[in-house]
């Protein structure tokens, strides 16, 4: 479950993040926050924005940027209890494919996802709703 000011509290860091967006292809500006299980740290948000390249196959997206840098900045067992997801243009955006594997890669599947729809709304939904029958590697 993840609390209101949880959520409040993912939707200003990532808001805050893409003020920083570097999209001058697109000029879609994207922050995505993250919000990892305690040990962690409690209550712990890491938030990253989209950083596009002239060749465009190389942009990164805020979903994979923010979650690059919890790695970086937690290690490698990091938890995911949530993703959100910001834009400041206004507009419907859903994590793309390559980004909810990646999500799915630090997360259960109830792990929550919110996105805009659009509409000035959110949409609130988990990472196994998008990503039914995502892929994970069986290692023994
Ligand atoms: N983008 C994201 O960063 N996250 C999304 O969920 C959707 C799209 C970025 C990639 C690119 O820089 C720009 O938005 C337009 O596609």
């Amino acid at each position: 479950m993840v609390s209101a000011a949880e959520v409040a509290a993912l939707h200003q860091r990532a808001t805050e993040v893409a003020r920083n967006s570097y999209s001058p292809y697109s000029q879609f500006r994207v922050g995505a926050a993250v919000l990892m299980y305690a040990d962690a740290g409690e209550r712990e948000i890491v938030a990253g924005t989209n950083v596009e390249n002239a060749s465009y196959r190389l942009t990164s997206c805020a979903e994979q940027a923010a979650i690059t840098a919890a790695v970086a900045q937690y290690g490698p067992g990091i938890r995911i209890r949530a993703v959100a997801v910001v834009n400041l243009n206004g507009a419907a955006c859903t994590p793309c494919g390559a980004c909810r594997q990646t999500i799915l890669e630090f997360a259960g599947p109830e792990a929550a996802v919110f996105y805009p729809s659009g509409d000035g709304g959110v949409v609130a939904t988990t990472i196994g709703e998008l990503l039914p029958a995502g892929f994970q590697l069986k290692r023994d």
